[in-house]
């Protein structure tokens, strides 16, 4: 890799990102563990107001939950958000508050891998460290014509040791972030702008005629599809929430009735009587049922198909007192400061 070239480049072509404009060590932190499954260009509504309602480690290692998941909604995820708040407790109880700068104790931290420990150390640090991503990993790969696949142990380990060898000791977090531009904005995963590109004449890849062939694809397994239904129960004026196990899939977020499968209209009336309206009602307030829609989510591993039904019922006593053994009654005003989790989003 021509050091010099790349970083030309980045002085020239850079993004102006609000990380990068103000740089600390918790800055660094948050907005790695926001961009490792989120695209730059949502980041940048959500990096200043996480920042500016817990401004440091000792903050966000005081903050409650569901609060954190509030500012963290929309971005998916989750696990990040909840990891950021152990690694806050972890760093205020062993590191006096402050990120740590060596890659090992970084490493220390719950949540901190080696991709980010290499970001945090060299960008906010210094440190002469690589920040192997999926980026570094194709231009390596394009300009050397290496055929790995991206998510093999032995791939990172083979870029690693390339990195290691190119990154400057005087401006390292500024060769790490030039990796990360260039892989957007030229070496992209596809239609890769290789006419702009100051390494065309020495790309290997690039060279062959086959950029979008490198680095190898993995072959694609099946992901397992689960159907479900999604009832959004009105009990007078309040909505009926549930909050979601602490631990699994979406933990700790609140969801609508999640009922297994795919029920129909007259299938969904059935469940409504035996389970809020315990069959006594009398023919006279059947309840008021609605088809909102399909709707699908994909997941890393799973995915969802939907179906959603709007229930409409009056806010007598046995109905309420049903609704709170399935899940809590909740006014609109307090429903809207929930953290949902955004598979159901087209049915809130
Ligand atoms: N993706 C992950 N970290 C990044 C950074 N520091 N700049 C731009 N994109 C990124």
């Amino acid at each position: 890799m021509d050091v010099e070239a790349l970083l030309s480049w980045f002085y020239e072509n850079h993004r102006d990102l609000p990380w990068r404009t103000s740089r600390t060590p918790y800055g660094t932190w948050i907005s790695e563990a926001m961009l490792q499954q989120t695209r730059v260009a949502t980041v940048l509504d959500y990096y200043p107001r996480f920042l500016n309602r817990f401004p440091d480690p000792k903050a966000l290692a005081q903050a409650a939950e569901d609060e954190v998941f509030k500012l963290w909604e929309g971005l998916g995820y989750y696990s990040r958000a909840r990891n950021l708040m152990r690694g806050a407790k972890y760093i205020c109880e062993h590191f006096d508050g402050a990120l740590p700068s060596s890659p090992d104790l970084l490493l220390e931290i719950p949540g901190i891998g080696p991709y980010m420990a290499g970001a945090i150390a060299s960008q906010a640090f210094n440190h002469p460290v690589p920040a192997v991503d999926g980026n570094c990993i194709r231009i390596y790969s394009r300009l050397h014509a290496l055929p790995l696949i991206p998510s093999e142990k032995s791939t990172y380990n083979e870029i690693h040791a390339r990195v290691l060898k190119d990154i400057p000791s005087d401006n390292p977090g500024d060769f790490n972030e030039a990796l990360m531009d260039f892989g957007s904005l030229v070496c992209t995963p596809k239609s890769p702008r290789c006419n702009t590109c100051p390494f065309a004449m020495e790309c290997s890849a690039n060279l062959l005629g086959k950029q979008e062939d490198f680095p190898l694809k993995k072959p694609k397994k099946d992901v397992p599809v689960e159907e479900h239904t999604i009832l959004k129960v009105f009990v007078g004026k309040k909505i009926l929430v549930r909050k979601r196990p602490d631990s699994g899939l979406l933990a700790g977020l609140y969801e609508l009735i999640d009922i297994p499968g795919h029920l129909e209209n007259h299938e969904v009336k059935t469940w409504v009587q035996e389970n809020l309206l315990n069959g006594a009602k009398p023919e006279s307030e059947e309840p008021d049922i609605r088809v909102l829609g399909t709707s699908k989510h994909v997941f890393s591993h799973l995915r969802w198909n939907m179906i959603g039904y709007e229930v409409l019922l009056n806010a007598d006593t046995a109905v309420t007192k049903n609704a709170s053994r399935i899940g809590e009654l909740v006014t609109m005003k307090k429903y809207d400061t929930l953290a949902f989790a955004s598979a159901i989003r087209a049915y809130r």
